[in-house]
């Protein structure tokens, strides 16, 4: 028998379905977390987040205290669930195309287990058409099927979920009905849009911000060219100039969205999307921009580079496509000394940030951890601080 109360999240032991689950259990539901790593289902069904998520951990104690919600990795299970929620991941490849032959395959394999009750909900993050593709492999059982795209930021889950304005679209009228009622109790607004829309205002989000930030990294590099401050440029063009105010800060674009999606979306117009193009070699560059201004000045085989924050972003643990990590092997490449250190992602060459400045010649801010904001690095230190993290 379906039952309504009953969700199941796929890739619910990830960073998207985990909090999602534990948002839906705090409001009754009972929640299936179906998923493939074993490592962290162990960790979540003992009451541990597998990784960082502000206020996460005391709501998964508390919820599987309760017992409303749990980790499995028997995908039969969703056949009781009214609501089956997929957030497995979709990735591209190295010639920056989408490669979802795992996605499409998971859809093949869930397809016996459906009936025209189930309502299944896209929550990854998708090109336009793929829906369309997806409805076309498991119509036959179930025709409910909606994209619902996620645009929370990493990290910050249980705040902006009941904030932002959740975007439900659905191939038929039942699918939207039910997805809006689902998002319902833990969203305030709700969007009803059409799938195509819905699929291009997830890629056109994060492809703006990339885009965006590749701007403020643009102008970083030039200033530094011309020896000039570039956070103090960008503070006197936004002095009383409301324009200008939303100019983002330069720093290590990356993570596993922003790139992947912008991606996604160049793919998706046959990649005639210059735009793109630029935004990567630019963001892509600045860790090889670091590098080539460095051994341009200093004999680095004399010295010690220690790099401070390694995740992709700040207070995060997630290292997916950091450029701090892709800046620290190329170092290491090199065979050029190397102190690492981060305040939340756990490696066992992790140092204490306080060692690492002592230890090191050369210090790179590689994530804008706050703990950094008030390190004093004395003059006698080469400091590289893209993100204009540390007080001068
Ligand atoms: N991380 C973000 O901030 C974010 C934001 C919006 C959208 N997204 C999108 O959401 C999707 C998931 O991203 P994520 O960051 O949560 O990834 P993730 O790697 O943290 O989580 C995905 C989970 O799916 C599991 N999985 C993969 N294949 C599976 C299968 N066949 N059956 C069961 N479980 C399976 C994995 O074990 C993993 O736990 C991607 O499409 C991503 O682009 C991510």
């Amino acid at each position: 028998m379906i039952n309504r109360n009953f969700v199941s999240i796929i890739g619910g032991a990830g960073h998207v379905g985990l909090p999602l689950g534990l948002a839906l259990s705090s409001k009754g539901h009972d929640v299936l977390l179906i998923d493939k790593n074993q490592k962290n289902m162990n960790k979540i069904n003992n009451g541990i987040m597998p990784f960082v998520e502000d206020g996460c951990e005391k709501l998964l104690k508390k919820m599987i205290r309760k017992k409303k919600i749990f980790a499995t990795d028997q995908l039969d299970k969703v056949k009781k669930c009214k609501y089956i929620i997929v957030c497995i991941g979709t990735p591209i490849n190295n010639k920056f195309k989408p490669d979802l032959k795992k996605f499409f395959n998971f859809f093949y394999n869930i397809k016996k287990y459906l009936n025209k009750n189930h309502v299944i909900i896209i929550r990854s993050s998708i090109y336009p058409g793929v829906s369309n593709k997806i409805f076309n492999i498991i119509k036959n059982r179930c025709k409910n099927l909606s994209y619902c795209p996620e645009r929370i930021a990493q990290g910050k889950s249980l705040v902006e979920l009941p904030k932002l304005s959740q975007i439900i679209s659905g191939k038929n009228i039942k699918a939207r009905i039910e997805s809006g009622k689902i998002f319902k109790k833990v969203c305030k607004k709700i969007i009803y849009t059409n799938i195509i829309e819905a699929e291009l205002i997830k890629l056109f989000s994060n492809a703006y911000r990339y885009i965006n930030f590749s701007i403020a990294n643009q102008f970083y590099l030039i200033c530094k060219n011309q020896g000039l401050d570039f956070f103090k440029i960008r503070n006197l063009m936004k002095d009383n100039y409301k324009r200008n105010l939303n100019i983002p800060m330069a720093g290590f674009t990356a993570g596993p969205c922003l790139l992947k999606d912008t991606m996604q979306l160049s793919s998706f117009y046959n990649h005639k999307f210059p735009l793109f193009r630029s935004a990567m070699s630019i963001n892509e560059s600045l860790p090889q921009f670091i590098i080539n201004e460095l051994k341009g000045e200093y004999n680095l085989k004399k010295k010690v580079v220690g790099i401070l924050g390694l995740s992709f972003k700040a207070e995060n643990d997630d290292i997916r496509d950091s450029l701090s990590i892709k800046l620290l092997k190329h170092l290491k490449s090199k065979k050029i000394k190397t102190l690492q250190s981060d305040e939340y992602y756990k490696d066992k060459q992790n140092i204490n940030k306080n060692i690492l400045i002592k230890r090191s010649d050369i210090i790179i801010i590689g994530t804008p951890h706050k703990a950094y904001k008030k390190l004093k690095i004395g003059s006698n230190k080469i400091l590289i601080d893209v993100w204009g993290v540390i007080k001068k």
